[in-house]
């Protein structure tokens, strides 16, 4: 083959499949909303993995996400109430408890056993509901490394929707170019010899010194395909850092902000200001990745060296189990 050719010859595509392809998504843990969202007793409909699910929360408290379509005609459980702790569709009345199945019919025909709603496995964890994509998880959730009732959180989601699946997003945690050049860390050493690998996570350590010459020591991570986790030290003071991400539909990320630092309860002021400062670092970090995630049309190509275990994250990425069971429920 001659040179001019070989040039023109189409590449072939490097990228993990995309969220929703073949009807397929990542088994990973998404935000749903934020723990506010739903008080005791009460429910709300979010758009999740193209479809609709509604969070429920009982009145021990207890948060469950279920499939938001009434399985007798299909009406939408959004625009139900609850009666009695279950949710009773506008339609005819059927109720129908946390755990998703039918407890009454409105006309006091009996049950029929197919009258369920699809419950996701669910979890709350850092101040955010979380639903498995699966039937049963294949990893949990990651603890920070401090006892939680020593701990402080501020929490919220950015107002931003991002248009790239979360692992896109994610991309950016084992990308060494991308943090030195747009964030302006400076490594001691590049850390793709640290990586600690799973079926389901990435970890290292980030030593190094950001653009003000402040040293930085950060454990960093991401667990399954949609959450960033880190904890570490600035200026001598102990944060935690934890990014869940949200996949209403194929293309587009919800992203959610936890940071908890230390409480003092001798300088309940000085607590409060350095959670306000890693909160809004956080969020200037995600504000400096936007303008570039927006335009780009990511496509792994012609990697390098420094990029090795960004192209070890995308082969992570392209093994990582994919199902929908809730298809049919959701839509
Ligand atoms: S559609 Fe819900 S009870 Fe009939
Ligand atoms: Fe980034």
């Amino acid at each position: 083959m001659s040179s001019a050719a070989q040039m023109l010859t189409p590449r072939r595509s490097l990228a993990p499949l995309k969220e929703g392809e073949d009807g397929l998504f990542t088994q990973s843990w998404f935000a749903v909303c934020l723990s506010t969202d739903v008080e005791s007793g009460g429910f709300a409909g979010f758009d999740f993995l193209g479809g609709r699910v509604i969070v429920m929360r009982d009145s021990d408290g207890r948060a469950s996400v279920l499939s938001a379509y009434c399985p007798h005609l299909g009406a939408d459980l959004c625009g139900g109430e609850m009666v009695d702790g279950a949710l009773r569709c506008p339609f005819h009345h059927w109720r129908y408890g946390p755990d998703g199945k039918c407890v009454s019919t409105g006309s006091g025909d009996p049950i029929p056993p197919t009258a369920k709603l699809f419950r996701f496995p669910t979890v709350e964890k850092y101040g955010f509901v979380f639903a498995f994509n699966g039937t049963e998880p294949s990893f949990e959730l990651p603890d920070l490394p401090r006892a939680p009732e020593g701990l402080v959180w501020k929490v919220g989601e950015w107002n931003i929707r991002m248009p790239v699946d979360p692992w896109v997003i994610c991309c950016n945690t084992p990308d060494m170019q991308h943090i030195n050049v747009v964030h302006g860390i400076t490594f001691d050493r590049e850390p793709h010899d640290l990586v600690q690998w799973t079926d389901h996570s990435m970890l290292y350590t980030l030593q190094g010194a950001n653009r003000e010459g402040l040293r930085l020591e950060f454990e960093v991570g991401i667990f399954g395909t949609s959450l960033y986790w880190q904890h570490g030290e600035l200026g001598g003071r102990w944060f935690g850092f934890v990014a869940p991400m949200g996949l209403p539909r194929p293309g587009e990320s919800r992203l959610f902000f936890a940071v908890a630092v230390e409480d003092d309860p001798a300088d309940p002021d000085g607590t409060r200001a350095f959670l306000d400062a890693m909160y809004d670092l956080e969020v200037h970090i995600a504000t400096e990745d936007l303008p570039i995630v927006e335009h780009a049309r990511f496509r792994p190509g012609t990697l390098t060296k420094s990029d090795r275990s960004l192209a070890r994250f995308l082969q992570y990425l392209r093994e990582f189990p994919r199902d929908h069971p809730s298809a049919t429920f959701i839509s």
